[in-house]
This record gives C-alpha cells, structure tokens and sequence, in this order.
C-alpha cells in the first residue's frame, strides 16, 4: 500500500513538486498546464508514495466562494490523480482520506472541480453536485461560467449548502473552477 504524506507547499522539496507535476502531466494525457498547476500550489498537498515514487497526489488550496450572501473561506480540491498503473487500489481515497481533514478542520466547505470520470469517486465520500447555476467574481463584475454547471461538487462543513442557489467562485487566471 502506499504511502501517504501530507505537506504544505513552502514544506515540499522542489523534486516532489516536479514529481507531482509530472505525475499530473501523464494522469492528463498532456492537459494539465502550467496554470492548472499554479492552481494546486499554496495549500497542503497529500502525496502518495511507492518505493521513492510519487504515485498520487492532491492539494487542497483557499478560496473564497460566495454562496447564501457570505464570501466563505472554502478548502478547494486541485491536482486529484493516480498513476494509472496503481489505480484501483485505495490510493485515490487515502489522498482523499488526507485532504477531507484538512477541510473540515479550516474551512467552511470544500469544493473541486470534477473531471467526468472522477464523479463517482467524489458521490462514494459524500460530495454533492452543485445543481444551481455557476459564475466567478471577474475584474468585470460576476459573469456566468455555464460550461462549469453540474462539475462543482462541495463537501459541507460548517454551513448548510443549498445546493440549487448561485454559486460563485473568486477570481483566477485561466481556469476558474
Ligand atoms: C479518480 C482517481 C483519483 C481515483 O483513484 P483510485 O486510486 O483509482 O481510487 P480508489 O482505488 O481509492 O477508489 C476508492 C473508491 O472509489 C471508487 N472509485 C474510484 N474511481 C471511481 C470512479 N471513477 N467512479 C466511481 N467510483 C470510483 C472505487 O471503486 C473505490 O470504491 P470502494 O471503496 O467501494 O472499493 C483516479 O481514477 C484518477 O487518477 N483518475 C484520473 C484523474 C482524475 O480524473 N482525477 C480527478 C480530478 S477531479
């Protein structure tokens, strides 16, 4: 079984952090940029451990999301993935099994982007979708991100979530959920 560590970024030796990456990089056939990346840093990251090999990662990173009338600190979820290799094998929830801690004792909610693959993983720990619509708090005012509709999940912690309102996120570069 792997090994699973946890670490705030400033804590992390830069060769994990290129480690990760490159993980990320062959887990997204390519996709993950450097952007997507940035979007995983500043945060506590669970790293997953075979024989000196990183084989799993995750982060959790603040953000704030405005939800109910309240701009709530929220534990966000980047950078989820499994070699392929090793999937199947309890990996993905032992990062998760790391993260959800960190969420619960220091934020509000958590929430993450899904890819459509990973719906099911989230659904089996008790993320619920965000069924309302989705926008983000741009330089120009709240604009709508409707291709983000149904690929918000959010674990509830300190607050009810009604799970059909608006839903909006802070401000990023490139991809904002
Ligand atoms: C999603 C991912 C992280 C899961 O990692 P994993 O190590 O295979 O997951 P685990 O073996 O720990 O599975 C834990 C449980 O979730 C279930 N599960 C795993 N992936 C699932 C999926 N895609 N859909 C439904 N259930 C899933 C497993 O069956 C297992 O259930 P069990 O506890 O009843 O046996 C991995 O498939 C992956 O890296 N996918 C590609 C990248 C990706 O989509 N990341 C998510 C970004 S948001």
């Amino acid at each position: 079984m792997a090994d699973v560590r946890t670490a705030h970024t400033a804590y992390l030796e830069p060769s994990v952090l290129r480690a990760a990456r490159a993980l990320l990089d062959d887990v997204f056939a390519g996709e993950m940029t450097d952007a997507d990346w940035e979007h995983a840093l500043g945060g506590i990251h669970a790293v997953a451990w075979e024989d000196g090999t990183v084989i799993g990662h995750g982060s959790v990173i603040q953000r704030r999301l405005w939800l109910g009338g309240r701009a709530l600190r929220t534990g966000y979820v980047e950078g989820v993935g499994v070699r392929a290799d090793r999937r199947g094998r309890g990996v993905g929830a032992a990062l998760m099994d790391a993260l959800e801690p960190v969420i619960r004792g220091a934020y509000d909610l958590g929430a993450l982007g899904t890819t459509e693959m990973a719906r099911g993983f989230y659904e089996a720990r008790g993320w619920q979708r965000w069924k309302g619509p989705s926008s983000a708090l741009t330089p120009r005012g709240i604009e709508r991100t409707p291709d983000d509709d149904g690929g918000i999940y959010v674990l509830a912690v300190t607050v009810e979530l009604a799970l059909a309102d608006e839903i909006v996120c802070d401000w990023r570069d490139a991809d904002v959920w």
